[in-house]
């Protein structure tokens, strides 16, 4: 069955101040900002979109903080573009954001593995599209991450006060060049290129807060159709109707195609790239869950890449979010495992293998309260801390927060460590924390108490 619903959310989403819905980051707050109205979703939140929000002007300049105990690969290839450790981590640019347990990502290639997850998730959908749309489909899954500011903002559409290009949001290689923060950064050269139907799916980057859900690289895959005009003629619809129908049509089926019988609805929302711009969230163990976004793309940017009087649908999803539902994979930080005990339990073109957990460890609990300057915001700390700990970092929350009576305001945040893996000594542990508090005083200007 599918529901539709009013236009109502949409406008408020793109409008209204946003509710908090955990003690996070100005950013996370802004991204997440449809999440406030459905709290059955808040657990999934990682993957809602940066760009269903409105303009907000706040870039703050990030610290550096590039510590990291990993070994460094000296040179990776992608899509057979070179990248060294030098082109992407730069210590002496001011507008370099990128520390090194980044870089140590880049290259990776999740999405690649066809025995892990992320990769028998897009092999699924590419199986949905050969099969219901033979060989119309050009994939593309190399494209080097590291795109312009132009790529990713302005060529779709981003206003430039929009709080997704901020230094707290977004990882910049230079002033002009960042991580891209989405798939969409590659649809107006693939469009350029001549592509009309096309799937990229790439890892993306985003700074952001730390819990089960999120991560500061994970992935998606992009869609994107082009229609000329006399695919419409016959219709009886205008252009923006035909392609609004088929896209909902299209994604319909990818849902089922993922999830079986589902109940499905659509969401009206806002996107600056697409215009009706729609959200598809289905029915899934007993929650309401956003799997996509989506929506018609806008004319201006067919009329920039030269497809002028045509339409096009375009969709983005994140893999991550799909992949925690569909295998029970309880912590994102497991896609990121070698672990024999994680890896060797999924293999190709096996959807939805449920994940029989290993790690019974205990988590360790260690809170820390200091005072902020106004320079302050989450994402910097979680970025701080995950340089020393990695991936023993569970989730960083605020769990106290006040302002004296000389104005000075305090946060006390605790940070939950566990491996996936081990049981972590408690000397471990207080060695990481004693570690943690001196870069925290160190590099974001706050006054421990
Ligand atoms: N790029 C969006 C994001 O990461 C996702 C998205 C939404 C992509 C709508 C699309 C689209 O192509 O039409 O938040």
């Amino acid at each position: 069955m599918l529901i539709q619903r009013s236009c109502a959310r949409a406008l408020s989403t793109h409008h209204r101040p946003l509710a908090p819905i955990s003690s996070s980051s100005s950013s996370s707050l802004l991204l997440r900002s449809a999440h406030s109205l459905s709290p059955s979703l808040s657990s999934f939140r990682f993957l809602s979109f940066p760009f269903s929000s409105s303009p907000s002007p706040s870039p703050s300049p990030s610290p550096s903080h590039k510590r990291s105990k990993l070994p460094l690969a000296a040179l990776l290839e992608i899509g057979g573009v070179k990248i060294a450790k030098d082109d992407v981590v730069r210590e002496s640019d001011p507008a370099n954001n990128v520390p090194d347990s980044i870089f140590s990502k880049i290259g990776l290639q999740l999405h690649r593995r066809d025995n892990h997850p992320i990769g028998i998730l897009k092999n699924t959908i590419y199986d949905y599209f050969d099969t219901n749309f033979p060989a119309k489909f050009a994939k593309f899954d190399d494209l080097c991450p590291i795109v312009s500011v132009k790529q990713n903002f302005d060529d779709v559409l981003v206003p430039a006060d929009h709080v997704s290009r901020s230094y707290n949001d977004t990882y910049y290689v230079d002033a002009q060049t960042v991580l891209r923060c989405h798939t969409s950064a590659h649809q107006a050269e693939l469009l350029r290129k001549g592509h009309s139907h096309f799937l990229v799916t790439g890892d993306v980057y985003r700074r952001d807060s730390i819990d089960s859900t999120h991560y500061p690289v994970f992935h998606q895959m992009e869609g994107f159709r082009v229609f000329s005009p006399d695919e419409w003629a016959g219709s009886g619809m205008d252009g923006t109707s035909y392609a609004a129908m088929d896209l909902k049509k299209s994604l319909e089926g990818l849902a089922k195609h993922l999830f079986g019988a589902v109940d499905m609805r659509w969401v009206d929302t806002y996107f600056p790239f697409t215009n009706p711009s729609f959200e598809l969230e289905i029915y899934f163990q007993e929650k309401w869950m956003e799997v996509l976004g989506c929506g018609v793309t806008e004319q201006e940017i067919l009329k920039r890449n030269g497809r002028m009087d045509h339409v096009a649908w375009a969709f983005g999803l994140g893999l991550e979010r799909l992949a925690m539902v569909l295998f029970d994979i309880p912590d994102i930080r497991l896609f990121w495992s070698n672990d024999q005990r994680f890896t060797s339990q999924f293999s190709e073109g096996k959807l939805g293998v449920k994940f029989k957990s290993f790690s019974k460890y205990p988590p360790c609990y260690k809170d820390m309260s200091f005072w902020i300057s106004d320079a302050f915001t989450e994402n910097n700390l979680c970025e701080v801390v995950r340089g020393i700990a990695g991936d023993l970092v569970e989730e960083v929350k605020l769990i106290d927060n006040f302002t004296n009576k000389k104005g000075m305001t305090s946060h006390c945040y605790r940070i939950a460590y566990r491996s996936m893996e081990r049981s972590l000594t408690d000397e471990e542990i207080n060695q990481l924390q004693w570690s943690v508090r001196e870069a925290v005083q160190n590099k974001l200007n706050v006054i421990l108490r």
